[in-house]
């Protein structure tokens, strides 16, 4: 965490020092360019995923699946969104498919997923891009699934245990996260920026 923020501090850095170097070209010089936009996105979403993976591995390795399950229902959601306050922008981890309804993607989201799902399908490159919207700023990457996740988004009776399903059930009664194999699209992080001011 403290290293992430570091890092992060270090990008707001050089971002800000490359704007001021540029002092003599005036008016556009002080917004970032959509090659920071993609920097400072991926930051964000990399250290959002740092601190929702470190707290989900160490509730799974100390408590166990189910108590980890309760974990993320509990914490998950107000994580991403203070890391939102933390950095001023707007940070989403959305799905067509979520578990909890207020991670549901929105139409724009939607296509995203579904060219990423197309791309893996292909067996080609997955790359995070960035989307100017006149005054906001939008940046994508996928959430891509590994063989830990399926404990508790895979198939029930292969990797998700009766157990651990009947308790997603009760948290979340209209779940649709389940039947995940690995290296499969998830979800995506779409992380918002009000653009600043010229
Ligand atoms: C211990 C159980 C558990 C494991 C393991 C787990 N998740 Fe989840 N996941 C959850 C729960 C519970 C939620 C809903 C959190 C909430 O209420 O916001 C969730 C939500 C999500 C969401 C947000 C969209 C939605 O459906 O609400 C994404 C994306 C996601 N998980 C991806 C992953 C990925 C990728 C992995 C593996 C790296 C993973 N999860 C591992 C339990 C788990």
């Amino acid at each position: 965490m403290i290293k992430n923020v570091a890092l992060f501090i270090v990008v707001s850095l050089l971002i800000s020092c490359n704007i001021s170097s540029k002092k003599g070209d005036k008016k556009e010089s002080k917004k970032p360019t959509t090659k920071e936009y993609a920097l400072i996105g991926k930051q964000y979403a990399l250290s959002t995923k740092k601190v929702l993976g470190k707290n989900l591995m160490t509730a799974i390795q100390k408590e166990g699946t189910i108590a980890a399950l309760k974990f993320c229902n509990n914490n998950a959601y107000s994580l991403v969104d203070s890391m939102s306050v933390l950095y001023n922008a707007s940070i989403k981890r959305v799905s067509d498919k979520p578990r909890n309804k207020k991670n549901t993607a929105n139409a724009e989201e939607l296509k995203h997923i579904t060219s990423f799902k197309t791309k893996v399908l292909n067996k080609q490159k997955i790359n995070p891009f960035v989307k100017d919207n006149g005054d906001k700023v939008t940046f994508y990457a996928p959430i891509i699934t590994n063989g830990m996740c399926l404990q508790c988004h895979g198939t029930l009776e292969k990797e998700l245990q009766p157990t651990v399903f009947s308790e997603i059930k009760k948290l979340y009664p209209e779940d649709k996260a389940v039947g995940y194999a690995a290296n499969e699209v998830r979800g995506i992080w779409s992380i918002t920026f009000i653009k600043k001011p010229k």
